[in-house]
């Protein structure tokens, strides 16, 4: 038997942009996602948020139906453009009065509310202040912390500062395949230590406004690995490593950035300018638990590695298919193939990973309550003439990897819950509709919503706290 602590949390995590929809409604202003996705190229088939799985008018249907399937909790994020049309100024009651009622359907059904409060809807007009590689925008974000505190802050369990900074300043500014789009080193590090200093503004906020919620931040943590034991091969895992994980876990939970990424990237930034007195105890407040999001692990090597002559482009490289990959002040580097099984995404399927990883943060940051944020898969689905989804293969991942979480709890890690990613199908950004994630289907022309397999195995599985290791997926 597979069984969590009492006091583990089972919940579902999804996004506003992701899946609300009624993106010109109610005073909500344009966000740097609506742009992006309206640029044609930027998304698979063109798709866009505009309507999404339309959960801004379904929301009590939705909470519904999260407990129906039992879930202990629900992460969303609050659209910050839905709070503050323009980025600041006036707030917009409207969009307050949503999270309220969402957050208040959610309390009735005994569902605990997990806020995020940036999951990369960056109010357009910031953006094109200069968006993360201004510094101002940490500033503005502290204003909007402040306003959905004040506002929601009595009915929230726990506040997520940010989601995946790293996804914010690399995609965003590096590689350019999430919006705002950019490819600019200089800025993708400018923006990484300013999301970086609104998380830290955000926890002050939180802290003084609202002392009795828990405060979080996700991050998405690579699980680096060296090609080879070659010198050259380690000294590009260890490379990434520092642009991947350390550039957020050491100056939130140990105060500094790492030497190392420091040397690296001295001639793409300019830290002592970049990096203001104060602004280190800022970011390094204490939080209460660290989001960990994990779908795969990376295996890099050096381009000296004459593998990289002959391999194609990495299916997952998270910095896209570049050759060598966009890793500001790691230009050594590159993403290499791995084997499979692999989901919808190309991304290999290894929990052991996972397990490998929560050791990982638990030995270099002792002490850290850690909780997974996201975890999951797309694939894809089949829709049975009856109606049914039977979707073994998401079933067989998250069991696998909730067994890796809980091998980590064994072996000693404070983990706090798993949220999987997703309730529902949504935008998956640049793959749009393309790729499905969530354990209930969305008909994206009827909005439908279908419980598949997953969702049906998931309540049980939150029932009992666990499941039997060995036993074989219950068909619904
Ligand atoms: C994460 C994002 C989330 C979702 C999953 C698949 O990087 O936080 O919004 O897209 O990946």
């Amino acid at each position: 038997m597979i069984q969590f602590p009492d006091t583990f949390v089972f919940g579902a995590a999804t996004a506003a942009y992701q899946i609300e929809g009624a993106v010109a409604e109610d005073g909500r202003g344009p966000c740097i996602w609506d742009t992006f996705s309206h640029t044609p190229g930027k998304v698979t088939g063109g798709d866009t948020g505009d309507v999404a799985a339309d959960h801004y008018h379904r929301v009590t249907e939705d909470v519904r139906l999260m407990a129906s399937l039992g879930l202990q909790a629900y992460r969303f994020s609050v659209a910050w453009p839905r709070i503050l049309a323009t980025g600041s100024g006036q707030p917009n009651q409207a969009g307050i009065d949503f999270y309220s009622r969402l957050a208040d359907e959610l309390l009735t059904h005994g569902i605990s509310p997990v806020a995020t409060l940036y999951h990369w809807d960056l109010p357009q007009p910031l953006q094109d202040a200069g968006g993360w590689a201004n510094r101002d925008t940490a500033f503005r974000f502290a204003e909007y912390a402040q306003i959905v505190a004040e506002a929601l802050g009595d009915r929230i369990a726990t506040f997520v500062t940010l989601n995946e900074p790293w996804c914010s300043a690399f995609l965003g500014y590096a590689s350019g395949v999430h919006a705002p789009g950019v490819t600019d080193d200089t800025a993708a590090l400018t923006a990484a230590h300013h999301l970086n200093l609104a998380h830290g503004l955000g926890v002050e906020v939180l802290r003084a406004q609202v002392p009795s919620a828990q405060v979080s931040i996700s991050l998405n943590l690579h699980n680096v690995r060296a090609a080879t034991d070659s010198a050259e091969d380690r000294e590009a895992a260890r490379a990434v490593d520092a642009i991947a994980n350390r550039i957020f876990l050491d100056p939130i939970l140990r105060g500094r950035y790492p030497a190392d990424l420091i040397d690296d990237t001295e001639h793409v930034v300019d830290w002592p300018s970049l990096v203001h007195d104060g602004d280190l105890a800022l970011i390094s407040a204490p939080i209460d638990v660290l989001g960990v999001n994990y779908y795969s692990p990376s295996l890099v090597a050096s381009l000296s590695n004459d593998v990289y002559a002959t391999a194609a482009p990495s299916r997952d490289d998270p910095m896209g298919t570049d050759r060598p990959a966009r890793w500001p002040g790691s230009d050594q580097a590159f993403a290499v193939p791995q084997s499979g099984p692999y989901t919808a995404m190309g991304w290999r399927i290894e929990p052991e990973a996972l397990t490998e990883l929560l050791l990982r943060v638990h030995r270099d940051y002792p002490g850290t309550a850690l909780m997974i944020t996201e975890n999951g898969a797309a694939f894809p689905d089949e829709i049975a003439a009856s109606g049914v989804i039977d979707d073994q293969d998401r079933i067989a991942y998250v069991r696998s990897h909730l067994t890796a979480v809980h091998a980590a709890i064994k072996a000693g890690v404070d983990l706090r819950g798993y949220f999987i990613w997703s309730l529902m199908d949504n935008f998956e950004w640049a793959w749009g509709y393309a790729k499905r994630f969530g354990i209930v289907h969305i008909d994206y022309v009827t909005q439908a919503r279908t419980p598949k397999a997953s969702a049906h195995w998931y309540r049980d599985v939150i029932g009992r706290s666990g499941f039997a290791a060995a036993e074989p997926a219950p068909v619904s």
